[in-house]
């Protein structure tokens, strides 16, 4: 009997020297990840954060700020400027530059923000595919500690910090400003860009502005009016065959969302032999359509300086990071909130303009621009 109470005493005994062993490494194991964690802000024990330095985002040991950017698409010439100029400008401001770009895929883009997140980036750029969609993005990025600046295009429904882009409703009002000059009567096409795009919808607003008071008094009737899949110029020629179909050629005026979907719309005024008769309106002064306007088959382009763009998206990202509050002195609403926003002026191009604009500005070659003109 007393042996037996022994032995029992004794396996007693061994659980619970077992079970003080176990406690002791579990507090260890928690006292060394507390160590390795840091403080909240994932920063080393007793190092602070920098003042207005967002909690979460650790900053490389040098102290380099890390500018990501995720991109939509490179399908549109400004946007390898773009890219361009923005790393160009963020490393000229001593910071380190990372770009993914999504080929127009929600997902991929959400993904490529994701690991962005992941490498620790100090601020994150979006040019989102989906206004919508990419109110993701953000979400991630603010549960990361990490502040959002759309840059060109607004990422709707979300508590955005910052919007840098030019006027786009202005960029609008300066395509129908400039096509109601040589049409101030008669069959409109209006070829926008895509719905995803929340852009598409400020030029087309911007359009509107100007051709209402004309529809209104029955002096402009819109024949067709569709949005454009990505931008992209096929979709928007096959739009344009619709519409030339539809009212046996008879159009008097095209106002394309850019000069991509203006090219489409172009190519397809061209299969009825109206090229060069029907005024278009384009965006973005591309090459291709400098060429066009000097070669008389579109009538403008909206110049957005892309330097400026990318240099002013640049030193506020670059201030973001480092818990500055840049000045904003516009805002924009994206259906969630105000969002404070810096607006550029875009600027009207026909072939009166052309040289001491676009040309001037070094934005493409005089020779490029005339390469198809006999002179
Ligand atoms: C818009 C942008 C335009 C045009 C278009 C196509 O968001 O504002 O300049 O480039 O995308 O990518």
């Amino acid at each position: 009997m007393l042996e037996r109470k022994a032995i029992r005493r004794m396996a007693a005994l061994r659980l619970l020297q077992v079970a003080a062993i176990a406690l002791a490494v579990v507090l260890l194991w928690a006292i060394f990840m507390r160590v390795d964690a840091g403080n909240d802000a994932g920063l080393p024990p007793g190092e602070e954060l920098p003042d207005g330095q967002a909690p979460g985002v650790r900053r490389q040991d040098d102290g380099t700020i890390k500018v990501g950017l995720t991109m939509d698409t490179l399908q549109e010439e400004r946007w390898i400027k773009d890219q361009e100029m923005f790393g160009e400008a963020v490393k000229a401001l001593g910071a380190e530059f990372i770009v993914m770009t999504a080929d127009s895929d929600d997902a991929k883009q959400i993904e490529q923000a994701e690991t962005l997140i992941g490498m620790g980036v100090d601020i994150l750029v979006v040019v989102p595919h989906d206004a919508e969609a990419a109110a993701t993005i953000v979400n991630k990025a603010h549960a990361a500690g990490i502040k959002v600046l759309s840059y060109d295009r607004l990422v709707r429904n979300a508590d955005v910090d910052l919007y840098v882009s030019f006027d786009n409703e202005r960029v609008g009002e300066l395509q129908a400003e400039a096509i109601t000059k040589r049409v101030p009567a008669g069959k409109y096409v209006y070829i926008g860009g895509p719905e995803t795009d929340y852009n598409a919808h400020l030029v087309k607003k911007g359009v509107f502005n100007v051709l209402q008071p004309y529809i209104d008094r029955g002096e402009i009737t819109i024949v067709f009016d569709q949005w454009t899949r990505d931008w992209q110029p096929a979709n928007a020629r096959d739009n344009m065959r619709i519409a030339l179909e539809a009212n046996e050629g008879r159009i008097d005026a095209v106002i394309a969302g850019n000069d991509g979907t203006a090219g489409g719309a172009i190519e397809a005024l061209a299969e009825w032999g109206l090229a060069g008769q029907v005024p278009v309106a384009g965006q973005d002064a591309e090459l291709a359509a400098a060429q066009r306007i000097v070669a008389g088959t579109q009538t403008m382009t909206v110049y957005k300086p892309i330097r400026q763009l990318a240099e002013v998206a640049a030193e506020l990202a670059v201030k973001m990071a480092k818990g500055e509050t840049p000045r904003a002195d516009r805002l924009v609403n994206n259906g969630k909130l105000d969002v404070p926003s810096v607006l550029l002026t875009p600027i009207a191009v026909n072939a009166d303009n052309i040289d001491e604009t676009i040309i001037a500005d070094g934005f493409h070659a005089r020779e490029e621009v005339y390469k198809h003109i006999e002179r």
